[in-house]
């Protein structure tokens, strides 16, 4: 049995895989966010470890524990953790959604330079990585910046609490800003700028490499087996990928969770040329192009939840029936933007209500707004000649047939649903079935194990009428942009 490990925003998701890649059991356990300040982010370390030792328990008790071989990872990217020398979390983690760094994130791009920043990592700063984080930490915390030892990603502690293995993996290390993707090594230069040292930063594995084995008292706190191997896993996202088939060459998944991301995969190393795309290493070996949104299905929390004051999203969304017709348009900036305009000031609006403007146009605008949002990612990577023509979709928003609908028709994409949108824990589940032994390769295990079961096909007079409604959606932001100033 593998288990894999999805450590989300909202929740930790764990799911329990035999051989034959069936999925046993999921469960989840929710833990809190703090918003200290507009823009700001951050969760407790010590929350994602509970949650999982509480989740992990109760995945696998009904099962013969001595039949788990594995555990493996997809984590939230970018978050900052940091720990002293006695393994204590020094402060709590700035996760990957968190706009602080701006300051640092401009010395980076204009003082050290975009062409500089792209030669030594393959990527430009945004708020979200992870060297800006430690630039802010130093300048802010400068006595917490002092005692930090050792500097990691969020499911890199988990990975440490149980195996004691100080680790991570090229995909998840990819959003650091501190790795040389091209040539999967620690950037000697992005050290020195951030003023850290190689001791301080984890040794690298691919996705599918045993770390180690779980340590006598998890074992035990867990009641499985000490031999229980623990397999570096991935970035959430790289993880999704492998748990919805997007391996190898040219394929694409797109994850509607808390973010929302366009995910292409690439046997080659490729950059684009301005950097609007992430080019990070992928979790089967070779490599990525990725577009992020910070706020995607959780604009849909926010606007259903916070506002409409509903939990049955299902009830809103079966009411909306005109698409391609709404003219009523949203920006889906509730935490800034990342892909493409790299904006932490931009803000969420709603525009073009009149006095008939319904409730179900504006959830609809909602929904919209966000699968727009991922198109501007999705004509990045057309102009740099990629051709996509179909893509799978994964994460919590994936569950929704209409918002599957408009991600066909508004992105003019072939939809390929797998049977469990469960992308990150399952791709867990297929990494640690890997580091097993129990497939070859990622590319062999997603193969057999990932199964289509339906398509969602565009339709071509709702494609038009989207492209004119995209048209015009894409003006709204550039003028907007000196309001959010
Ligand atoms: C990717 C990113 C998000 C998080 C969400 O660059 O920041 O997708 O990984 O967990």
């Amino acid at each position: 049995l593998y288990l894999g490990v999805d450590l989300g925003t909202s929740a930790v998701k764990l799911l329990l895989m035999d051989g034959q890649g069936e999925i046993r059991k999921i469960v989840s356990r929710e833990y809190p966010i703090s918003f200290p300040h507009p823009g700001w982010s951050e969760q407790n370390p010590e929350d994602w470890y509970e949650k999982s030792i509480e989740g992990i328990r109760e995945l696998t008790k009904d099962v013969d524990r001595s039949e788990v071989a594995g555990i493996s990872f997809g984590g939230q990217m970018h978050g900052l953790v940091v720990l002293d020398e006695k393994d204590e979390v020094i402060r709590p983690a700035i996760l990957w959604n968190d706009g602080r760094s701006t300051k640092e994130t401009d010395y980076l791009n204009e003082v050290i330079g975009r062409e500089k920043l792209s030669a030594y990592t393959a990527n430009i700063a945004f708020t979200g990585f992870t060297a800006p984080k430690i630039l802010w930490m130093k300048e802010n915390e400068p006595e917490k910046f002092a005692r930090i030892r050792k500097i990691m990603l969020p499911k890199d502690y988990l990975a440490y609490r149980l195996s004691g293995t100080f680790c991570s993996d090229y995909s998840d290390a990819s959003g650091m800003l501190l790795m040389d993707v091209k040539n999967k090594c620690w950037s000697k230069e992005m050290m020195e700028i951030c003023g850290i040292s190689r001791e301080q930063l984890p040794d690298l594995y691919e996705s599918y490499e045993v770390v180690g084995t779980l340590k006598k008292e998890e074992a035990k706190k867990l009641g499985l087996p000490e031999s229980v191997k623990i397999i570096a896993g991935a970035g959430d996202n790289a993880a999704a990928a492998v748990g919805t088939g997007t391996v190898g060459e040219g394929m694409c998944n797109i994850s509607l969770g808390t973010s929302g991301t366009i995910f292409i995969s690439s046997r080659k190393f490729q950059v684009d040329r301005y950097n609007a795309l992430h080019s990070f290493a992928h979790a089967d070996g070779y490599y990525h192009l990725m577009g992020c949104m910070l706020s995607a299905a959780s604009c849909n929390k926010w606007w259903m939840q916070d506002i409409l004051g509903t939990s049955e999203f299902t009830k809103e969304q079966e009411k909306i029936v005109k698409l391609g017709e709404n003219q009523v348009f949203y920006l889906p900036y509730l935490m800034g933007e990342r892909s493409p305009h790299n904006d932490p000031m931009a803000r969420a609006t709603f525009t073009g209500m009149t006095m008939d403007t319904t409730r179900e146009e504006m959830t609809q605008a909602v929904l919209e707004g966000v699968v727009f949002g991922l198109r501007d990612s999705l004509e990045v990577a057309r102009n740099l000649g990629i051709q996509i023509e179909r893509t799978k979709i994964c994460g919590g928003g994936a569950k929704s047939l209409l918002w599957k609908k408009m991600v066909a028709n508004i992105m003019n994409l072939k939809v390929d649903v797998i049977e469990s949108e469960e992308g990150p824990a399952l791709g867990g589940a297929i990494l640690a079935a890997v580091g097993c032994g129990e497939f070859e390769s990622v590319e062999e295990a997603a193969a057999k194990l990932v199964k289509v079961v339906e398509t969602v096909e565009p339709d071509e007079d709702l494609t038009e009428k989207y492209e004119e409604c995209y048209q015009k959606f894409r003006k709204i932001y550039p003028a907007l942009k000196p309001v959010f100033r």
